[in-house]
């Protein structure tokens, strides 16, 4: 394996050999649009695109050695072939059935593969339902269960053993949960329990499930805004039982962009105070669902946070600088989302400018290969050992998690350089700094 020319051993990482299982709570758009992803990848019929562990390739070493291996190549990962899947849902439709009603892909990509989404026994399928802990009797099972080192959540050990899994991931996929604020019922692992016991609300079914995931060591990766596994209690677990985690919301759409376009913008207004300067950003955004419940307020709120940390770079480093966001309830599109940001930016001689984008995105198809990427990391982090909050995976989170005291960053391009970076640490290569002299001497 390869050594630093600094020295620095790579980790012990433990071999992918063998099935890695990933399990999603949910089985709606962005679980079916995954799975379906993942099989027709299989079968020749597609390219990973949009995934980073299957596509994107990272530099080793001085520009002049000329070494850029795919990261698939570089990092042992568990391979597309081995992966296994399962699902919980309280709609008790199959995959095949889910995909469908999800209105995202179409037939003719998933009718090629509909024997392996109805989970036909010869296609290896989607193992679904396994069951939910919506019912009090089932949260009750799910938590006695996790407690007593059986199975992590209804369902998981049988899942496990059934399909010969030698380890298991869980991403987060479920709709988004009423908003919960952090509480003493989240402080300690002790009121954490003694609130499940109670069956207190502020308990939500996700808690329940990263609870069960972490108690059975299993990585848990939270691609909805709620709380989740981002709680003092959960996260002191996650570090006891050398497990790791991370969360909040997949990056897409819309906000995505922000991530791409403030860091830029941050950069050009810092080059000087005198140069092009954001003074607002005003977002309209179209979304398919929005119904007058609680849920779905948590839901909007979740997005307008979204927005805000998207744009923090520049809310962080300029003064009255503006920013609103407006979301429109507008079904026709379905998961196709359409966007516009309008942004007035200042420069030189203070004459006015305006950036107009227009983004049309299929929000599914943008989360899908961040759910692989983030299972096939996690995995892979568990592996080498690492436990606990994975920041350097905040590249794939729009409210990334960070221990307790840092602030998150936002700023995408140093996101994917923390990322790379670690790969880099994991594997015993040199960090790549791009200071570059080394080049001039
Ligand atoms: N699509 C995107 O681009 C995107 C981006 C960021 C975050 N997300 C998040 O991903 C999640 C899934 O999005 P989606 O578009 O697939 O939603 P969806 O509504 O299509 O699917 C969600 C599924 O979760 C199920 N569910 C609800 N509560 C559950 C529970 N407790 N246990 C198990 N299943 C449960 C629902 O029955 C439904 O089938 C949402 O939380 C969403 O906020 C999506």
């Amino acid at each position: 394996m390869a050594r630093s020319s600094s020295g620095a051993a790579p980790k012990s990482i433990a071999p992918a050999t063998g099935r890695l299982g990933i399990l999603t709570p949910g089985l709606g758009a962005v679980a079916t649009t995954f799975m379906a992803g993942v099989e027709s990848i299989r079968r020749g019929r597609s390219k990973p695109i949009g995934s980073l562990t299957q596509m994107a390739t990272i530099r080793l070493g001085k520009r002049t050695d000329k070494r850029a291996p795919l990261i698939k190549d570089f990092v042992p990962l568990a391979k597309l072939d081995d992966i296994v899947f399962g699902a919980w849902d309280p709609i008790p439709d199959d995959a095949l059935t889910a995909a469908k009603k999800a209105g995202v892909l179409e037939d003719k990509d998933i009718e090629p593969i509909a024997d392996f989404l109805r989970a036909s026994s010869d296609a290896g399928g989607v193992r679904q339902p396994l069951c939910h802990p919506h019912s009090r009797h089932e949260r009750e099972e799910g938590k006695d269960e996790a407690r007593s080192g059986g199975a992590a959540a209804p369902g998981h050990a049988r899942f496990q053993g059934e399909e010969q899994c030698d380890r298991l991931v869980i991403v987060w996929c479920a709709s988004t949960e009423i908003y919960i604020k952090a509480g003493p019922q989240h402080a300690t692992i002790e009121q954490f329990e003694k609130a499940m016991d109670k069956n207190d609300e502020a308990i939500a079914p996700s808690m329940l499930y990263a609870y069960a995931a972490i108690m059975e060591g299993i990585p848990f990766c939270n691609g909805a805004p709620n709380l989740c596994v981002d709680t003092p209690a959960l996260l002191k677990l996650a570090q006891d039982k050398g497990v790791p985690i991370s969360g909040k919301d997949f990056k897409t759409g819309q906000t995505w962009m922000k991530t791409v376009v403030a860091p830029g913008l941050k950069a050009a207004c810092s080059v000087s105070r005198a140069g092009i300067r954001p003074t607002s950003w005003v977002t309209a955004t179209e979304r398919c669902w929005m119904i007058p419940s609680r849920q779905d307020k948590g839901g909007v709120e979740a997005q307008r946070a979204a927005h805000d940390l998207a744009a923090r770079p520049l809310s962080r480093s300029l003064q009255g600088f503006t920013h609103v966001v407006r979301i429109n309830y507008y079904p026709p599109r379905g998961d196709n989302k359409e966007g516009w940001d309008n942004i007035d930016i200042v420069g030189w001689m203070n004459y006015p400018m305006q950036i107009k984008i227009n983004v049309l995105c299929r929000d599914s198809i943008l989360a899908a290969p961040i759910v692989l990427d983030l299972a096939l990391f996690s995995d892979f982090a568990h592996r080498a050992g690492m436990k606990g909050i994975q920041e350097w995976l905040s590249f794939y989170y729009k409210s990334p998690m960070t221990a307790p005291g840092l602030q998150p960053e936002h700023d995408l391009f140093i996101q994917q350089t923390k990322l790379k970076n670690t790969l880099r640490h994991l594997m015993g290569e040199d960090q790549i700094t791009h200071l570059g002299l080394e080049y001039y001497a």
